[in-house]
């Protein structure tokens, strides 16, 4: 697989996701099971959500979380955007499906494509780690997102952020003297691949993690390399500073979905809100 870089290659990582199904039932089922695996998710940010709410998400990806709000009634309008055209296509037509007539989707970069009008949000969602692509590609452009956002806002509005610190990573990267290590996994029986091997480098001025992946097939031993991912990995304090510098305050983290106090675990959900 051709290694792209920036920008490109994050919309070509994630380009194709969704994209044929064998009938209907196959799509239904893909539909439900993306719902359902992440309905903590919709439970929290339903919470945090004002009556006829308006919520702009950043990396919607396949469009979930807005069809789940939707579908729960909670929104008078949304928007959804993403670099992947084909996830903008099928969060589009599954709106459409489900006859959601206040949700948007729009194909593009965050960092320049229209985000909506100044004060328009109620919230803004960047969940999935999304948040953590931005500094990888340009230095400063998770500042510069977080300022858009922060202006789309109303006052008082929310953000939602959900990150992957990857703290067992970082320790063994941390410890190892050129910020490089390699590990093997096994992947679960009904996959294809059978092995995956992890090359980590973190930089240490950075703070980028880059991470290239390699797959050995199960039955035929194929290889499948040059995947490649680069990621920021913050340190809380560092993100909640970032947060406040960028005009948030109320700034809260949490160690997931269900509100327990953020552990340094491998998962952080962060709220904040508007400040002005
Ligand atoms: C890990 S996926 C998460 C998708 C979705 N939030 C979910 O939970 O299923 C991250 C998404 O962020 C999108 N993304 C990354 N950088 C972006 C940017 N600069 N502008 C818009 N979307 C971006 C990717 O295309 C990808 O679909």
């Amino acid at each position: 697989m051709a290694e792209h870089e920036g920008m490109d290659g994050i919309a070509a990582a994630y380009e194709g996701l969704e994209t044929t199904f064998a009938d209907d039932g196959a799509l239904d089922a893909y539909r439900r099971s993306a719902l359902e695996r992440h309905v903590a998710q919709g439970d929290v940010v339903a919470a945090l959500l004002p009556p006829d709410a308006t919520v702009l998400e950043i990396g919607t990806g396949n469009g979930r979380l807005l069809i789940d709000l939707a579908r729960r009634g909670l929104l008078a309008s949304a928007l959804g955007v993403d670099l992947a055209r084909s996830r903008i296509a099928f969060a589009e037509q599954w709106a459409t499906d489900d006859g959601a007539a206040g949700l948007r989707f729009a194909a593009g970069d965050a960092l320049t494509m229209d985000l909506g009008g100044a004060g328009e949000w109620d919230a803004a969602i960047v969940i999935t780690g999304a948040l953590a692509y931005f500094d990888a590609v340009a230095p400063g452009s998770a500042r510069a997102l977080l300022d858009r956002l922060r202006d789309g806002l109303k006052p008082g509005g929310r953000l939602v952020l959900e990150l992957y610190p990857h703290p067992s990573w970082r320790q063994l990267l941390d410890d190892a003297e050129d910020g490089r290590a390699r590990l093997w996994s096994e992947l679960p029986d009904g996959d294809p691949w059978r092995f995956y091997l992890s090359d980590l480098h973190l930089d240490g001025e950075t703070g980028v993690l880059t991470h290239r992946k390699t797959f050995v097939h199960r039955t035929t031993g194929e290889i499948d390399e040059g995947r490649r991912e680069a990621l920021r990995l913050y340190a809380t304090d560092d993100l909640v500073a970032l947060l406040h510098d960028a005009g948030f305050g109320e700034v809260e983290t949490f160690a997931g979905w269900d509100g327990a106090p953020y552990d340094d675990g491998e998962l952080l959900v962060v709220t904040a809100v508007r400040a002005d």
